[in-house]
């Protein structure tokens, strides 16, 4: 039976960092080296020019739109009819528009609560039967792994990145009841909490209107290289929470210890939420912009 690793967001940012380093791993996330490494995201030119650079042939395209349940229930086809020993899931693809609510197409809140948690969820409940085998029980240093992207955007509350936030809060959540679950197969979850990150993410949240983080959060940034190197040694580990980077890890203690009213009304004032002049009907609403670079 092959073993697979999967990886979700594969054509930039941070899935492009796992995949550059998954196809150097050998030998564990379900016993031996992986004979394929399935890279999903929708843009196929991206995709295909990241798979070329990185000259393994064992890293192959799925051009699959997460949000769209019909692409879901093919990749499900695809693993029934191949029935693959699934290593390594990695759910990295996400999306978030920032902006008040108000200003926001719904169509944009759908899409963030269907990629960063619809999609999310489904795709491991879909990779579970290719993960899990009850004769055998893994130890916690050769399971297969999951590893879901969360964000210290999901510790609390964001106003101007309302839908966003809250969909991080279910990944956190989400995956970390799941990595409770699957312990008793021997399978380790691991959640992992970034702060801002230098990828495309942020001129996408903004439309295009800014590449660069601002406020503190320009201090912060985090390279994906090396976001992804820290996650792939925290589920070799086999810890189930990587929050990366001093400043997250501190985001995260304030969020346990202080009012979470109080953080946002500090917020509030540093980084008031911009409000447009007319409230635009959904239907009307501009579709966010995102750039083909
Ligand atoms: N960058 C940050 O500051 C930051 C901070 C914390 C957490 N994160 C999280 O890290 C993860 C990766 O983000 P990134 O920074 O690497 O951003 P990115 O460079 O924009 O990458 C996002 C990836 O998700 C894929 N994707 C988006 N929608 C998809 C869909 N419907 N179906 C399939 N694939 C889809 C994109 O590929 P296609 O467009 O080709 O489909 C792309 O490969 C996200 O979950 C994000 O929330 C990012």
């Amino acid at each position: 039976m092959k073993n697979i690793a999967i990886v979700t967001g594969a054509s930039s940012g941070i899935g492009r960092s796992f995949l550059k380093l998954i196809i150097k791993e050998r030998g564990i996330f379900g016993g031996v080296p992986f004979d394929e490494v399935w890279a999903i995201a929708r843009n196929s030119d991206k995709l295909n020019s990241v798979i070329d650079s990185l000259e393994d042939e064992r890293v192959l395209p799925v051009v699959c739109d997460l949000s769209d349940p019909s692409n879901l229930a093919e990749l499900e086809e695809q693993l029934a009819s191949e029935t693959p020993q699934v290593g390594l899931l990695v759910n990295c693809a996400g999306m978030g528009i920032k902006g008040a609510v108000e200003d926001q197409p719904a169509k944009a809140i759908e899409d963030t609560v269907d990629i960063n948690c619809t999609a999310l969820s489904k795709l491991t409940r879909i990779c579970l039967p290719y993960m899990i085998e009850k004769d055998r029980f893994y130890s916690k240093a050769n399971g297969p792994r999951i590893i879901n992207i969360a964000s210290s955007a999901g510790f609390l509350p964001q106003p101007g990145f309302a839908a966003y936030a809250a969909s991080k809060s279910y990944v956190i959540n989400f995956s970390r009841a799941l990595a409770f679950e699957l312990a008793d197969y021997g399978i380790c979850v691991t959640t992992v909490c970034p702060g801002p990150v230098n990828t495309e993410f942020q001129s996408k949240a903004t439309g295009g209107a800014s590449a660069e983080f601002t406020g503190f959060r320009q201090y912060v940034v985090a390279d994906p290289d090396k976001l992804a190197e820290a996650s792939l040694r925290a589920s070799i580990q086999g810890r189930r929470m990587l929050i990366f980077g001093f400043s997250q890890k501190a985001l995260h203690l304030a969020s346990k210890i202080v009012p979470t009213d109080l953080i946002l009304y500090i917020e509030s004032r540093l980084m008031p939420v911009e409000h447009p002049q007319t409230i635009t009907d959904t239907t009307t609403a501009e579709e966010p912009k995102e750039e083909d670079t």
